[in-house]
């Protein structure tokens, strides 16, 4: 599929917002309930983001959801991630289909249980030919895993003599990653404090600005969404260049 089927009908340029939604265990932890009360509000949040996304003009949004390295979170806590996931493909997909969302997702689907992995499937079918906004989420997604994976791919092509190691360009990775057909993001987000990238698009983010805002996950809104971008917009992004 091409990148252009991806943006909307409507924008000539994509803009494209990542967010590492973090804080829902120190949300709950703040209010002395159990870590799954910051999920299923950090689930409403997500909410929040996707129709603030639409509203202030972003046309793809990436959602890290659940890291290739929080399988080793405690199996309570792994599991109720899981159930809360398959709640929102079941709540939330037909009402995203009818708002004109695209949903994919990004990550190593095999660590997935076979439902899960039906609904997610199922989601992309669905709304493949949706324009408003491209909602990515990042499922089991480790930047180094995603970049391991290409390298194999890459080296297949080669032993197969399909390709030529000269040939290989930066072309050829970034169409080998699970994102192939996106645009690289114009600016990350990570809530809750924390300054780190813990493992997210990390071939993607090689010019994207960075915002870090001091609001938990759950508490995520548009005013901050609306507050990112304009820091972003205040940004002189050189790509190694000097300022025009
Ligand atoms: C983000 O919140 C959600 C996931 C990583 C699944 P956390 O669960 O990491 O919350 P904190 O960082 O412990 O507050
Ligand atoms: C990153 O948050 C993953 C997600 C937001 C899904 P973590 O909470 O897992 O990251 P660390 O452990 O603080 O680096
Ligand atoms: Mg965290």
């Amino acid at each position: 599929m091409s990148q252009s089927s991806l943006q909307t009908s409507s924008e000539t340029s994509p803009l494209h917002v990542a967010i590492i939604m973090d804080g829902n265990g120190r949300w709950a932890k703040k209010r002395f309930l159990p870590r799954t009360a910051g999920h299923k509000k950090g689930a409403d949040a997500v909410r929040r983001a996707i129709k603030a996304s639409v509203e202030l003009g972003v046309t793809h949004l990436t959602l890290f959801g659940f890291s290739s390295e929080n399988w080793k979170r405690p199996e309570d806590e792994v599991s109720t991630l899981m159930g809360l996931l398959r709640h929102y493909l079941a709540h939330e997909v037909k009402r995203l289909n009818e708002e004109n969302v695209r949903i994919r997702f990004i990550g190593d689907r095999s660590k997935l249980s076979d439902d899960i992995i039906k609904a997610i499937e199922q989601a992309e079918t669905l709304t493949a030919d949706n324009t408003t906004l491209c909602l990515t989420i990042a499922l089991s997604y480790g930047g180094r895993d995603e970049i391991t994976q290409a390298v194999k791919r890459i080296s297949q092509k080669v032993s197969e003599g399909n390709l030529g190691i000269d040939e290989i360009s930066e072309e050829t990775v970034s169409s080998s990653l699970f994102t192939a057909d996106l645009p690289d993001p114009d600016l990350l987000i990570r809530t809750s404090g924390e300054q780190r990238i813990s493992n997210f698009l990390l071939w993607q983010i090689a010019y994207a600005e960075f915002v870090f805002l001091d609001v938990l996950w759950p508490d995520f809104d548009k005013t901050h969404l609306e507050s990112a971008l304009k820091e972003l917009s205040s940004r002189d992004r050189r790509y190694g260049m000097i300022s025009g």
